[in-house]
């Protein structure tokens, strides 16, 4: 259905609430837009309103009160706000299936909800990375016949840090209509310092291979580390040597667990999307999922893992952030448990009760295991009877740690 309203705000974002939407809406906001962010949480709408980040996400917090103070931010969980932005934006999950299929239909099906609230004057951009001609499709339930505005400007800020990102990189901007594009890259050259325009077909394809080039850099370094680690080398010291002075090798990231919302679901959705044939990405999926089998394994030559207590340093998907979707610290929780070992879990970010205090991890266990780099652990100090894995190297390892 197609009906014009006034336009009370400049933007309207569909899952506003969520990693994407929120800040992307606030560096809008921030620029002096009227923006209103659409969701259904309403826990996260109560503690946003009331100024408070329902997440980590630096340089956030003083936007956020300041938007609101002077009205640029709304937030609302009644649907009919989506008729009255010029821009709609859709940032809404996309998720894969047990099978690691992408569930593009329920996707499609949210959107197909809301026709009812969308009008011929508006753009709509999506800005969730999407399983490619997912555009098409929802051209295709809008109505073909009419003279839809669709964009699609793919995200690609690194988690935690996207008021300082959205502001620094370039925006893949792409649409089905030349008008599409025009009206979307003006939104964009809004915050960013260049707009990339692109077709559609570039554009997914863009997103989804920088997600999975990405995967796969990690895999590299983390089967290189297991390499190292069966032939008794110090990976750490094999890495420095290979960077040092050598700029072709400089891009070699540390080993470490590579998860989270986005790397291995995004590998996945390319692989679906090339039936099955991306041998890459499941050769790094096979690499980075088995990471912490090959963890516990090595432990186990060394311990008795049913007389063992492991502390598990870090339980969030990476660095300084609170976020625990897809962390592999619960895998390796969970093999461990499976071997009979006692595990405790600590993170300096997010919250659970059955987490402990750092000091209380490494006051109990016999192995620590430092899942995740966050800055609170370098230098940390650690007891020389416990056993350390440290992944990353922040540990101090002279005094402290021995190598499984
Ligand atoms: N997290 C990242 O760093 C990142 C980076 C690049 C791209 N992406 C992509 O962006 C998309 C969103 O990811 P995210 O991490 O922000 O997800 P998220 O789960 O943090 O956010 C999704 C939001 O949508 C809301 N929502 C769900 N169903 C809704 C509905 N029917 N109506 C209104 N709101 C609804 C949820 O309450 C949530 O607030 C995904 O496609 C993801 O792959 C994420």
């Amino acid at each position: 259905m197609s009906r014009k309203a006034n336009k009370v705000f400049n933007i309207t974002i569909i899952g506003g609430l969520g990693h994407v939407g929120l800040p992307l809406g606030l560096s809008f906001a921030n620029k002096g837009l009227k923006v209103c962010l659409y969701d259904l949480n309403k826990e996260v709408a109560d503690q946003v309103k009331n100024a408070v980040m329902p997440f980590i996400e630096y340089d956030a917090d003083p936007i956020l009160k300041k938007v609101l103070k002077n009205g640029c931010l709304q937030i609302s969980l009644d649907p009919t706000v989506i008729s009255s932005a010029h821009y709609v934006v859709i940032a809404l999950g996309t998720p894969i299936d047990k099978y690691l299929n992408p569930e593009t239909r329920l996707f499609l099906n949210v959107i197909e909800s809301f026709k009812k609230y969308f009008h011929l004057d508006q753009t709509l951009i999506v800005r969730s990375t999407v399983y490619p001609h997912t555009c098409q499709q929802i051209l295709k339930l809008l109505g073909e016949n009419k003279e839809w505005r669709i964009a699609y400007c793919p995200e690609r800020i690194v988690q935690g840090y996207s008021i300082r990102e959205l502001v620094e990189l370039p925006q893949i901007v792409s649409g089905l209509s030349q008008e599409a594009v025009e009206d979307a890259a003006k939104l964009f050259s809004i915050l960013s310092p260049k707009i990339i325009k692109t077709s559609v077909g570039e554009a997914e394809l863009t997103k989804l291979f920088s997600n999975a080039w990405r995967y796969i850099q990690f895999s590299i370094t983390n089967q290189f580390y297991m390499i190292a680690q069966n032939f008794g080398v110090d990976y750490d010291r094999v890495r420095q040597a290979m960077m040092e002075g050598y700029g072709r090798a400089a891009t070699l990231p540390t080993p470490g667990f590579a998860a989270g919302p986005c790397l291995l679901k995004d590998t996945m959705q390319l692989s679906a999307f090339c039936g099955n044939e991306f041998i890459l990405g499941h050769a790094a999926m096979m690499i980075n999922e088995g990471l912490p089998n090959f963890i516990v394994k090595n432990l186990s030559k060394k311990h008795q893992l049913n007389k063992t207590r492991v502390g598990i340093l870090g339980m969030t998907f990476k660095a300084d952030i609170d976020d625990v979707r897809d962390s592999l610290s619960f895998k390796l929780g969970k093999i461990l448990r499976f071997q009979g070992a006692t595990v405790y879990y600590s993170d300096e970010y997010a919250k659970n009760s059955d987490f402990v205090s750092k000091e209380e991890l490494i006051r109990n266990s016999d192995v620590v295991i430092v899942a995740v780099a966050h800055s609170a652990y370098r230098g940390l100090v650690i007891p020389e009877r416990i056993d350390i894995v440290d992944l990353w190297g922040i540990i101090n390892k002279t005094k402290v740690t021995t190598k499984i």
